[in-house]
């Protein structure tokens, strides 16, 4: 098991939104869908674009850049298969959101 970081409150991220942290250099976003967290690294395997300002629809975020997508809770790509995501484990304690890392 990896080490658990502690990100925020789950209501300072709102449906839809996401929190972007640095956690020992790594840049993950932390999406809230319909009030489930899922965390993924949040630089885009295509070019380097900025996952955290991408739409999200559903559980599926698009990159800004090149339009790329991803879900956020499998790190899979519906478009592109073999194109993914790092996923990294979320944990609820009361009100807080954690990341395993
Ligand atoms: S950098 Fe994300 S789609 Fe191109």
């Amino acid at each position: 098991m990896g080490k658990l970081v502690k990100i925020c409150k789950r209501n300072e991220i709102s449906t839809g939104s996401n929190k972007l942290v640095n956690i020992d250099g790594k840049m993950i976003a932390v999406w809230n869908v319909n009030n489930e967290f899922y965390a993924v690294n949040a630089v885009c395997p295509h070019r380097g674009g900025p996952l955290e300002q991408g739409s999200l629809n559903q559980n599926v975020v698009s990159c800004p850049w090149h339009g790329w997508q991803f879900d956020v809770e499998t790190g899979t790509s519906p478009v592109f298969p073999q194109a993914k995501i790092e996923i990294f484990k979320v944990k609820i304690e009361g009100e807080e959101i954690f990341v395993e890392v």
